[in-house]
């Protein structure tokens, strides 16, 4: 069996073994060193990803779980908080207790960036840039508990004989007034107090779907300008309509997995390779209008966990060696990182790494191959990460992400609020155990 790592001797084994590629390095400073985004200072190279807890009240604020998930992320040292997926139009919601943003619950949302500031201040005399994942869920809606996807288009990969109404797949003049409520969650952001806002294009949510709708008709679909639209005039709205020190960014899926034309950033020669030409072409643009800072991703959470998270234990057993999913991951960030040397780059899916994480990312970071690390699981299991990187010699290999999917398992249950059952057991395993039946 597979097992995150807890030493060096067996990463450095299986990096040769799976001629994966990926860096080490024993010198691991660069990570405490900081970044300039505009006018806006990222004290070190360590990012929280954004992780949804599925924990809001019914009007999508952040409620006691939400509360206490961001205090340990605040006191944890990361420079950069990714904030979750934060719904901007009711039927975009994922799951009835997703956070979503309003005039309405402005206040409640300024609260919880206040207190992030305000906790890492006294916890470690640095406040995190934090930037809120502005989203709409599309084929992933769910806002009442049932499934109610809306779909750029039918694909046969995920639909197979079963095709979804007709009825569900979004118009035009929908999608103008989705991309209207992406810049107007913009500006909520922005009133909330976080330092910017990310036009949520991964993991295919509708903006990330819309990337591969090749064979849509309509100003959405098509040509890559088309496919792209919803995502570039999104995010030129956020830039025109936000004070000039607000960061605009996205997080981006470069690659997702699925053979043309079902997917984005994969050679159309048929197979699963990447092809960096057209995500080169979209960070170039975003490049064009401002943003200076991309927070780069891979896969399906629902169809290919394995690209998009890889596991030591998951729902399937995965095709190849997680540290293949990883070096894909890290190994195609640097690729477009090469290619956009001005694009300050994020880089996702290293919790697998387990100790050895930091000295991975080191190796890309000082080479210039991307600029900050995003830890997602880990942060679930071990909120104080950074500091630990920062100023206590490294991770604590009693303190890893072990990567056994569980906190995905509770996502996927209704009702379900995702955590740390190995970790953070206290909290989370009387949740799994009550929603997944599992006796760990
Ligand atoms: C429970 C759970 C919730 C997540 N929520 C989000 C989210 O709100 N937005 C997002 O972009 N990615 C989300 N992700 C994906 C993570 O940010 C990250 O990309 C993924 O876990 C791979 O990184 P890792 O190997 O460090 O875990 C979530 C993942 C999990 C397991």
């Amino acid at each position: 069996m597979n097992n995150t790592y807890v030493n060096k001797e067996k990463f450095i084994a299986e990096n040769f073994e799976y001629h994966t590629n990926l860096p080490f390095s024993e010198d691991v400073s660069v990570l405490n060193t900081s970044v300039n985004i505009g006018v806006k200072k990222i004290q070190n190279r360590l990012t929280c990803q954004a992780m949804e807890g599925c924990d809001g009240t019914a009007d999508g604020s952040p409620d006691i779980l939400t509360k206490r998930r961001y205090e340990r992320f605040a006191q944890g040292g990361a420079g950069i908080i990714w904030f979750e997926a934060t719904a901007v139009l009711e039927e975009g919601r994922a799951n009835p207790r997703q956070l979503y943003i309003t005039e309405n619950n402005l206040d409640d949302f300024k609260k919880q960036v206040e207190d992030i500031k305000e906790t890492a201040l006294k916890t470690n005399g640095y406040e995190p840039i934090v930037i809120m994942q502005a989203t709409h869920s599309g084929r992933y809606s769910k806002p009442y508990g049932t499934p109610a996807p809306l779909i750029a288009y039918n694909n046969s990969i995920f639909e197979k004989e079963n095709p979804i109404s007709e009825d569900r797949i979004v118009t035009d003049e929908y999608l103008d007034r989705v991309g209207e409520a992406l810049v107007n969650g913009a500006k909520l952001a922005e009133k909330a107090g976080f330092d910017g806002v990310d036009i949520k294009c991964c993991h295919r949510y509708l903006n990330s779907e819309l990337l591969s709708a090749f064979n849509r008709d309509g100003r959405y679909g098509g040509s890559l300008e088309n496919r792209t639209r919803l995502l570039r005039e999104s995010v030129k709205g956020a830039i025109e309509n936000c004070s000039k020190d607000f960061i605009v960014s996205s997080r981006l899926n470069v690659y997702d997995g699925f053979e043309y034309p079902y997917g984005f950033g994969v050679s159309k020669n048929g197979g699963l390779d990447f092809d960096v030409t057209e995500p080169d072409w979209l960070i170039k643009e975003l490049y064009k209008y401002g943003v200076r800072i991309l927070n780069l991703t891979m896969g399906n959470p629902y169809f290919n966990p394995h690209v998009n998270r890889p596991y030591a234990q998951g729902g399937y057993e995965a095709p190849e060696h997680p540290l293949v999913g990883v070096s894909r991951m890290l190994n195609g960030t640097a690729k477009l990182k090469e290619l956009n040397p001005d694009m300050a780059i994020i880089c996702s899916a290293v919790s697998y790494l387990g100790v050895v994480a930091p000295n991975v990312v080191a190796g890309y970071i000082k080479d210039n191959k991307f600029d900050f690390a995003g830890f997602g699981r880990t942060i679930f299991a071990y909120p104080d990460f950074a500091n630990d990187i920062l100023k206590n010699g490294g991770m604590d290999k009693n303190k890893i992400c072990i990567c056994c999917s569980k906190c995905t398992e509770i996502m996927r249950k209704p009702g379900g609020t995702p955590g740390c059952v190995i970790r953070d057991r206290d909290m989370y395993l009387p949740i799994y155990k009550e929603l997944c039946g599992g006796n760990k």
